[in-house]
């Protein structure tokens, strides 16, 4: 597992865009897999960046992690919406090539099935993730018992309440997901896992350091051999004091 800490967000977001254009330039056919959330938008900001300085996005194939079940692709709050707002509408993908699970299917259990057929169908060769403040990983919540494939889940009461920020007063905040799987997020050939600001300083020192636990989701990316924790100071807090501690412990 790779850690990179960076004095803020902003730089944090820079290298990580940078691996994506790489993969971007450097493959035929790059498959993305892509996150929501506050996390990765200043990330999605510099790949726009780079779009309009010639990166095109022409030959990139993009899958999603996750979608809420209830909302339509064109609710403001919904990650088809979040997706198209922040990345799809900017640059040259082609829509027929970028997937996020349907919410509002009305056979959830079929679109499940849909769903790993696209990530079947298209091996992912970098997922972008973050980290919920409970460790969960797309919409992988904790639990005794963890999914590999892609699944309806209800959300932990800390997703819900951390969600509600981007709804309006007294509008209802989803209580179900669609989330890709933990063995869809592990075949990824790179990960790469961004969290910033103090509040996921606990879930991100778990990850690294933890037992790998179903009730720590994220810990499952000790198990994958190429992972780089892309964070900012006040998400790496306890990973920093650590280091500190050992390195003064085998100083003495
Ligand atoms: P956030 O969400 O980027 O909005 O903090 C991350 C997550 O829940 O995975």
């Amino acid at each position: 597992m790779n850690i990179r800490i960076f004095p803020d967000s902003q730089t944090g977001s820079v290298y990580a865009a940078a691996i994506v254009e790489y993969v971007i330039k450097s493959l035929p056919s790059p498959v993305l897999g892509l996150a929501t959330g506050s996390t990765p938008i200043p990330l999605y900001e510099e790949l726009v960046r780079f779009h309009k300085r010639g990166l095109s996005f022409a030959h990139v194939t993009t899958i999603n992690l996750d979608e809420y079940v209830g909302l339509s692709a064109s609710h403001p709050q919904s990650y088809h919406h979040f997706m198209y707002r922040h990345l799809f509408q900017h640059v040259d993908v082609r829509p027929d090539r970028t997937f996020i699970p349907d919410g509002s299917a009305s056979d959830l259990a079929a679109e499940c099935a849909r769903y790993d057929d696209v990530i079947r169908n298209h091996p992912i060769d970098i997922q972008i993730l973050g980290i919920g403040v409970n460790g969960h990983i797309g919409f992988n919540e904790p639990d005794s018992a963890l999914k590999a494939h892609t699944h309806v889940v209800r959300l932990a009461k800390e997703t819900i309440a951390a969600n509600s920020r981007f709804f309006k007063p007294g509008e209802a905040v989803p209580v179900e997901a669609i989330t890709m799987g933990l063995q869809s997020i592990l075949l990824a050939k790179q990960i790469l896992l961004l969290a910033f600001g103090e509040e996921k300083a606990e879930a991100v020192a778990n990850a690294v350091y933890g037992d790998v636990r179903t009730s720590s989701p994220a810990s499952v990316l000790q198990l994958h051999p190429n992972v780089t924790f892309v964070l900012d100071e006040a998400a790496a807090k306890l990973v920093l004091e650590r280091e500190q501690a050992q390195a003064s412990g085998s100083a003495r």
